[in-house]
């Protein structure tokens, strides 16, 4: 059984409906991953199922109350057999990156915590979040983008998920390098011709083309991976 993902989200058709689709739609059916949402309106107490409310101190926007988001980490915590991490997705959180994706992979998964509005009560990041990781240096609306994001360049480090068992170490970042470029049928396109040594037939020398246009795609767009 590969990793588990359990989403804590108050819009949990957000995840579930970007995950009906390719690779990552086939690894869930397959039993490969798994993921599973908590809507933090299911553990609410007043009347109107409230999930957010106004900042102390003033100032615009709203803030998600710590009630609702605790209770749902609870919710998934009890439904798991072990001690995943809380990860809160915050622009303020470590980067996200390739390496991050692949030792994931190989977890057991972890609780994702979707922030909205202004984001959350800090106490709830006090005393239930482990650790907050952010996708990049730019503002998303809510935690869900970031979440399905780290999800699918996880379970594309899991064993089986993608068709060529090779084909997630090939891509840019996994061995340090940008991808080399990709050429399909036609062969020629408005005259534009496939490179010969990829009509040639001979798989070292296409080897070592791939190789070298990887690494010169690295040092033109970005050498600080080099
Ligand atoms: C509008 S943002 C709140 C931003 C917050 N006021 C700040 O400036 O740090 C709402 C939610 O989106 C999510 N989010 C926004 N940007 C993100 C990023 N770069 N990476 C991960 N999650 C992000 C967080 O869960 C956050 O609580």
């Amino acid at each position: 059984m590969g990793p588990r993902y359990d989403v804590v989200t108050i819009f949990p058709d957000m995840i579930t409906g970007a995950l009906g689709y390719g690779v990552v739609s086939r690894a869930l059916e397959a039993g490969r991953v798994s993921v599973q949402t908590w809507n933090p309106r299911d553990y609410t107490s007043d009347r109107h199922a409230s999930v957010d409310d106004r900042p102390y101190g003033g100032g615009p926007g709203m803030v998600m109350r710590y009630e609702p988001l605790a209770g749902a980490v609870r919710a998934a915590r009890e439904a798991r057999a072990d001690r995943a991490e809380v990860v809160y997705l915050s622009p303020q959180g470590e980067r996200f990156d390739a390496a991050m994706a692949e030792k994931w992979a190989g977890g057991p998964g972890a609780i994702l915590v979707c922030g909205r509005y202004e984001g959350v009560d800090e106490r709830f990041i006090e005393a239930c979040v482990d650790r907050e990781v952010s996708i990049g240096d730019y503002v998303l609306s809510g935690g869900e983008p970031a979440a399905l994001a780290m999800m699918d360049a996880v379970f594309r480090f899991v064993p089986g998920v993608l068709g060529h068992e090779d084909s997630a170490g090939e891509d840019s970042f996994a061995g340090g390098l940008l991808d080399c470029p990709h050429y399909t049928r036609p062969e020629e396109v408005e005259d534009r011709r496939v490179p010969e040594v990829l009509l040639s037939g001979d798989h070292a020398a296409i080897r070592r083309w791939r190789r070298a246009e990887s690494k010169r795609r690295t040092r033109e767009r970005r050498e600080d991976l080099l």
